[in-house]
């Protein structure tokens, strides 16, 4: 299986936009591998959008633009392979891409047999100029098979933003991953809009080999990048982590890694949401009934994703503006018996809570979570 867990890696649109190039493609790579972030599983770099020249060759082939990439792509590939990592690049379903680029429309098989050639392991394709009238998962039907014919294992990653449900078609395309939503933004209302008021619909059509994609991550942009906004804060990009990791949604980093922060760092490499992540069962995460009749419910949801060891993990998320110092979680909303006894770590904190029965409760500052995991004890 290509994609059993879901895909970790570094993506250059967030930061870089329209001004990728080899030697800051080259540097994500050196700081993944600096930073420890690809021990901790981050192996795809993957150059986004804005790559191509203004044609193709005269054999029809897709081509680097020669000013950013003198090399080409099959050499810089072969840097990144050599670095321990995977390389990843970018095309779309129409014939070009969204900033205006040449793509791969009626060019699937040649454009899959040329991302072969040059050593490609993930292939991100986007939804823009389709021509009027064209099927849109046709085209990633086309695209999938043209990857499976292609002479290479290549993680096809859909880009297709939701709108016609990929989670219902796309394994069926051969998408390893498909964009659930449009485009993340760093702020607090994209991470909301993204993370919270879309979730119900796919979460059940996720797991190994066909995930959902929340976006690239914006962990550590700060404002800055190619989709800076009013940013958010530490807590905020913990929210956003920890939901992404319990969505089992790719984590694609996209803040310039030269420049994280220690901080910025530790969450994105924080192991035991990683483990959330990664768990082999792949359940996203699903929102459970308040257990009390809040008048704020809809602002303090509660997430539950089962794990492969029997374990649950456990996002209790306050979005609103004020802390709060107990949110509590009754075993009979997340579907336990209430006289089975649990024990409770912090995970974000590492840190045990004891050993529970019936309902435990945290403190949740505002716009913040708690992340904690239930581990079944002998008793009652
Ligand atoms: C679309 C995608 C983004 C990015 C840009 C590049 O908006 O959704 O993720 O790839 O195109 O132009």
């Amino acid at each position: 299986m290509l994609a059993a867990r879901p895909p970790l890696g570094w993506n250059s649109w967030n930061t870089f936009g329209a001004d990728v190039n080899e030697t800051v493609v080259l540097e994500a790579a050196e700081a993944l591998v600096r930073t420890g972030l690809r021990e901790s599983g981050y192996l795809y770099v993957v150059i986004d959008d804005v790559w191509q020249a203004d044609t193709r060759t005269t054999g029809g082939e897709l081509q680097a633009d020669p000013d950013k990439f003198p090399r080409g792509i099959g050499p810089l590939a072969q840097d990144i392979h050599a670095m321990g990592l995977q390389f990843g690049i970018y095309t779309c379903a129409g014939t070009h891409t969204c900033a205006d680029r040449v793509a791969s429309y009626g060019h699937e098989w040649e454009d899959a047999r040329t991302f072969a050639g040059w050593g490609v392991d993930f292939l991100k394709v986007d939804f823009c100029n389709v021509p009027p009238g064209v099927d849109g998962p046709m085209l990633y039907h086309r695209m999938g098979q043209a990857l499976r014919e292609s002479g290479r294992e290549i993680v096809f990653s859909a880009c297709e933003w939701g709108i016609q449900q990929p989670w219902k078609w796309g394994r069926a395309a051969g998408c390893h991953l498909w964009r659930t939503t449009g485009d993340i933004g760093d702020g607090w209302e994209s991470i909301l809009r993204i993370g919270f008021r879309n979730v119900a619909d796919w979460a059940a059509y996720g797991g190994p080999n066909g995930w959902n994609d929340l976006d690239m991550l914006v962990v550590g942009i700060r404002g800055g990048g190619n989709v800076g906004q009013d940013h958010c804060t530490d807590a905020e990009y913990r929210v956003h982590f920890a939901q992404w990791c319990l969505q089992a949604s790719p984590l694609m980093i996209g803040c310039d890694l030269r420049q994280a922060t220690a901080g910025d760092i530790a969450l994105l490499g924080h192991a035991g949401l990683l483990e959330i992540n990664q768990d082999p069962l792949g359940v996203s995460a699903r929102r459970i009934a308040p257990a009390e009749d809040l008048w704020d419910w809809a602002d303090l949801p509660v997430y539950r994703k089962p794990m492969a060891d029997g374990s649950l993990a456990i996002g209790i998320f306050n979005l609103t503006e004020r802390d709060r110092k107990f949110l509590s979680v009754a075993w009979e909303t997340l579907g336990l018996r209430p006289d089975q006894p649990y024990r409770v770590t912090d995970v974000i904190a590492g840190q045990p809570l004891g050993t529970h029965r019936g309902s435990i409760a945290v403190p949740v500052a505002a716009h913040d979570v708690a992340v904690l995991r239930l581990f079944p004890v002998a008793g009652p």
